[in-house]
């Protein structure tokens, strides 16, 4: 009994020490905390947004950060949601790293997940549900068909056995690592059956892929598969994506030609859709390459440092920021074409016959800096010419004025101080200068 009445009165407690009593804001579910803080973090689940007062996007999103708070106090779950002034506690923003404002963290058991996602607040709170839900899933047999489904948009991870031995532990592992970024499950045998063996298997795109390696190669297994098999890439998720350790196809395309049945782009869009379903029919190959589409051509310009137009269809490094470009032309491209280009680039890099473009060597980077500068800019003119011109414009014209007026006012400076009154004696010895050429001489003596 008096344990019960003692634990909320506990974490009552712990709640006005972490609260930060200077703080006079109107009642909200979200937690003004303070340093205090690090003494607390690894215990339960806090979602924190770190924020400096002057930062308009942390203004911004004060009042969705308010909601969130209210929507997942209201949900039940034992997550509490707080905000820290970095400016205020800058010890805290040390220790945890906080690089720039706002900064979302969710806080599991003193596992820290970093939120990368949109600012609003649905894809907040399904962020955090899904921070705090079971690490793995227990289901039945009845429920993997609604898995498979759901597995359509993220892949989900299944293990089917009963939860001990090393291949559960490996799995355990990985989904500690991966739980913010896929689902895991896990299924009890059938009872009476003996052909029955533990296996672990990905379910994504409608399909479904055994892991089959050493257990020990399960987290990277889980790393590598965790993107639906044709994926928009964007200058925010490529990094990730890259990180799954395999090569990226990235197909230049155009979500505006989506719909336009006559467009040659979206027929090159389905082509390399198709080739990438036909890719898991090679497990070499499924293993190394990972398919990704570009909404428009500019991210591709940028690594290829030139300009790319759609369709287009090339394999990129992101480690190496290297790519590889086939030597067909890409509209002319079929899906046996394309896995023909894996084929040859994936045997190239291995017998180092191949040429790979790009790469992060001092002078590439340089020259990449220099072209992105020379792209932002042609873009503005491109999408902005008025606000271009004059943003560019106006400078110029200041400073060829002043230029101007610096040089043209050295120059009369010069003349004065140095040739003074005899203005008109040099002119005439320069008129003079072919047929006496020993005036000058004579001239500075005389002086
Ligand atoms: C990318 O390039 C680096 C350096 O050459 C290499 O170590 C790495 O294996 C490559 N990545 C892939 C997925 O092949
Ligand atoms: C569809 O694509 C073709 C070929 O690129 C283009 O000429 C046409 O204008 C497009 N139609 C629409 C509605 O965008």
């Amino acid at each position: 009994m008096q344990k019960y009445f003692l634990l909320p009165l506990l974490s009552l407690s712990v709640l006005l020490f972490v609260y930060d009593t200077e703080a006079t804001n109107p009642p909200t579910a979200v937690l003004d905390l303070s340093d205090k803080f690090l003494d607390v973090k690894d215990e339960g689940m806090w979602f924190v947004e770190f924020y400096a007062p002057w930062c308009a996007h942390c203004k911004r999103l004060h009042p969705v950060w308010d909601q969130v708070g209210h929507t997942l106090s209201d949900s039940n779950l034992p997550i509490r949601v707080g905000k820290l002034d970095c400016t205020r506690f800058p010890a805290v923003a040390n220790k945890l790293s906080i690089q720039g404002y706002p900064t979302i963290l969710f806080f599991r058991n003193g596992h820290v997940i970093d939120y990368r996602g949109g600012r609003e607040k649905e894809a907040l709170v399904s962020f955090a549900k899904r921070c705090a839900a079971p690490i793995i899933e227990v289901i039945n047999e009845n429920q993997i068909e609604k898995v498979k489904l759901s597995a359509r948009s993220q892949p989900s991870y299944v293990f089917f056995g009963t939860s001990s031995g090393p291949l559960f532990d490996a799995f355990n592992e990985a989904a500690s690592s991966k739980f913010s970024v896929a689902r895991f499950y896990s299924v009890a045998p059938p009872e009476n059956d003996a052909s029955f063996r533990q296996r672990v298997a990905v379910f994504k795109d409608n399909f479904e892929i055994e892991f089959n390696g050493d257990i020990e190669k399960l987290t990277e297994w889980v790393t590598r598969e965790r993107w639906p098999g044709f994926l928009q890439a964007t200058s925010s998720n490529l990094a990730e994506i890259g990180a799954s350790g395999k090569l990226v196809v990235l197909v230049v395309s155009s979500e505006s030609h989506k719909f336009n049945n006559t467009s040659p782009i979206r027929e090159f869009h389905k082509t390399a859709e198709e080739a990438s379903k036909e890719l898991r029919k090679h497990p070499d190959l499924w293993n190394r390459f990972q398919f990704a589409w570009l909404d428009g051509s500019d991210l591709a310009s940028q690594i290829q440092m030139a300009a790319v137009s759609e369709p287009h269809l090339f394999i990129f490094n992101y480690t190496s920021y290297e790519y590889y470009l086939s030597e067909d032309e890409p509209s002319q491209m079929t899906i046996k074409s394309i896995l023909t280009f894996l084929e040859q680039t994936s045997e190239g890099i291995d017998k180092e016959t191949i040429v790979a473009f790009g790469g992060r060597h001092l002078l590439t980077r340089i020259k990449r800096m220099a072209f992105e500068l020379y792209w932002n800019i042609a873009q503005m003119f491109a999408t902005q010419p008025l606000l271009s011109s004059c943003l560019f414009g106006v400078p110029i014209a200041f400073l060829s004025i002043i230029c101007y007026s610096i040089c043209s006012a050295d120059f009369t400076v010069d003349r004065d101080e140095f040739y003074g009154d005899e203005d008109e004696l040099i002119d005439d010895e320069e008129g003079e200068e072919t047929e006496h050429p020993e005036t000058d001489d004579d001239h500075e003596k005389a002086e």
